[in-house]
């Protein structure tokens, strides 16, 4: 079986690269996580990558004289990596626009709410804030936009009235560790594809038997 390389963008806690590393690195699908970047020198995520044997690079925005320059010598990095995808999983910068071209419809990103309701930061907070009954979980392709690709998967979580704010990050954090991985062994399978009369609407092909 041929690999597919996943690389992993991540400016924090680095929960989802570890419900990737430990449900989809080096198992039967032949996915591999080639490399772990993040512009935190100091993300735990870094660990994890390096507990994992995993490459792993850190691209602080003041070691590079701006966006353009720092995404592409991060676009350089992971490239020479072999990432074939590349998640983002609590990425908390804009990627240039230069940076989505050269990857069209290999990255995506997990948001912590169901898009496009609040898109953004502090997802969470905004669905607590607004009173919603129900929030979730969106796996989308990236555009140049904020959370504005094309929505591959979506998993509600629903908001009980009194629960607290730990209460529900935790469940949508538990949801993000399943759909993650979901979304990236459908795409490495090469079940999901953008559909070329509506851009907006992404295909998923049955899984063949
Ligand atoms: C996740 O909840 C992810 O959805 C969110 O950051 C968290 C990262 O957790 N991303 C965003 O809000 C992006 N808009 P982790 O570092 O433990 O994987």
């Amino acid at each position: 079986m041929s690999r597919f390389g996943v690389a992993v963008l991540a400016s924090g806690t680095g929960t989802n690269l570890q419900a990737i590393l430990d449900q989809l690195h080096g198992q039967e699908e032949g996915v591999a996580v080639v490399g772990v970047a993040s512009d935190k020198p100091g993300a735990e995520a870094l660990e994890r990558a390096r507990g994992a044997q995993v490459p792993a690079a850190t691209f602080p925005a003041s070691e590079h004289p701006d966006r353009e320059a720092r995404d592409a010598a991060m676009a350089d990095w992971l490239e020479g990596a072999g990432a074939d995808l590349i998640v983002l999983a609590g990425y908390m910068q804009l990627l240039s626009p230069e940076f989505v071209g050269r990857f069209r419809n290999r990255i995506i990103n997990v948001h912590p709410a169901l898009l496009p309701s609040f898109a953004g930061i502090d997802a969470v907070g905004q669905a607590i804030e607004h009173g919603v009954r129900v929030t979730g979980v969106t796996v989308h392709f990236v555009d140049e936009g904020v959370d504005s690709g094309p929505i591959i998967l979506q998993r509600a979580v629903p908001v009980r009235p009194g629960r607290d704010r730990d209460e529900l990050e935790d469940a949508i954090h538990r949801t993000e560790h399943a759909l993650l991985p979901e979304a990236v062994r459908m795409i490495a399978a090469g079940r999901v594809s953008v559909d070329s009369a509506n851009g907006r609407v992404v295909t998923i092909r049955q899984q063949r038997t």
